[in-house]
C-alpha cells in the first residue's frame, strides 16, 4: 500500500482519448491512479493500477473498487471517463444499440459511483466527475444522436442530482460537457477541415484532449463548485 496521504483517483476508460490524457495529468499532479477499460496494458509503476473490465458489468465495478482499496487504501476522486458515442437516425437503433450505450454510459456511471461514494462517506469527503457530451443540450439535424444524447443527458442531470445529495457530506460531484475532441474516438476522417465545416468555433479549432483535461483539473481544484456542467465545447452549446 503507498502512503496514506496520497490522493487516489479512478479513471474509467483510462487507455486512450480523453482518460489517457486524465490518467496522466493526475499522476503528474502527485496522485495514484486505478485506470479502466476494455482492454489496458498491466502497469509496473507504483502509483498506477490498470483493471481491465466491461465498466457495465456490476462485478466490474465491484473488481475496481476493491483493487483501488487493496492497493491505495482510499477513493478520493472517480471519473466517469468510459463512454460510447453512436450517431444514426433513432428508428434504426436496435436493441443491442440501447443495450450497449446505455450499459457504458449508465449502467457504467451508476454501479461504480454507488461503490465509490459508499468510500467517500467513510472517509468524508471526494469527487465524482461525470464526463457527459455537449449532444446532451446541442443537436446537430445533420447527425442525430438521440441515444448518446439520452445517456449523456441523463449524466448531466444525476450529477446536479448527486451533488446536493452529497453536499452536506463533503462529497462534490460535477460533469465537463465535451464538443468536438480529437480522439481515437471517430476515425481520423471525422477531423478532416471539410468532415468539421460548419462544426468549429469562432477560432477554428477542433478541441484537445488536454481542453478537457484541464477542465477537470479546475473542477479537481475548486472546493466551492459542485453540481457544475462545465462545457468545453468553444461555445458550440451556448450559440444555439
Ligand atoms: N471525443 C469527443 O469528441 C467527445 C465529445 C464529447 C464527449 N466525449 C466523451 O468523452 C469520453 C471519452 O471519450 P474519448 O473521445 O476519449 O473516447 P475513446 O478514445 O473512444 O476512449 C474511450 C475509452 O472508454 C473505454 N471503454 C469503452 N467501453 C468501455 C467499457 N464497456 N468498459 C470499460 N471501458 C470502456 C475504452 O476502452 P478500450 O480502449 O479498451 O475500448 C477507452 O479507454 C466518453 O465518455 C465520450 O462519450 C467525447
Amino acid at each position: 500500500m503507498t502512503q496514506p496521504t496520497r490522493k487516489v483517483a479512478i479513471v474509467t476508460g483510462g487507455s486512450q482519448g480523453i482518460g489517457a490524457g486524465l490518467v496522466e495529468a493526475y499522476r503528474q499532479q502527485g496522485w495514484a491512479v486505478l485506470a479502466n477499460a476494455l482492454s489496458i496494458a498491466p502497469s509496473k509503476e507504483p502509483d498506477l493500477l490498470t483493471v481491465q473490465g466491461d465498466v457495465s458489468d456490476l462485478a466490474t465495478a465491484d473488481e475496481i473498487m476493491s483493487q483501488a482499496m487493496s492497493r491505495f487504501g482510499r477513493v478520493d476522486t472517480l471519473i466517469n471517463n468510459a463512454g460510447v458515442f453512436m450517431a444514426k437516425p433513432f428508428t434504426d437503433y436496435t436493441a443491442d444499440d440501447y443495450a450497449l450505450v446505455t450499459g457504458v454510459n449508465l449502467a457504467g456511471f451508476f454501479w461504480l459511483t454507488q461503490r465509490a461514494i459508499s468510500q467517500m462517506l467513510k472517509q468524508q469527503g471526494g469527487h465524482v466527475v461525470n464526463v457527459s457530451a455537449s449532444v446532451a443540450l446541442f443537436t446537430d439535424s445533420a447527425e442525430p444522436t438521440a441515444l448518446t444524447a439520452l445517456t449523456k443527458g441523463g449524466l448531466a442531470a444525476v450529477t446536479r442530482s448527486l451533488a446536493v445529495e452529497y453536499a452536506s457530506r463533503g462529497i462534490r460531484v460535477n460533469a465537463v460537457a465535451p464538443g468536438i475532441i480529437q480522439t481515437p474516438l471517430h476515425p481520423a476522417a471525422a477531423y478532416t477541415p471539410q468532415a468539421l465545416a460548419g462544426k468549429l468555433p469562432p477560432w477554428g479549432r477542433v478541441g484537445q484532449v488536454s481542453d478537457v483535461v484541464d477542465g477537470v483539473l479546475y473542477l479537481e481544484s475548486a472546493p466551492q463548485v459542485t453540481g457544475e456542467i462545465l462545457h468545453i465545447d468553444a461555445g458550440r452549446t451556448a450559440g444555439h
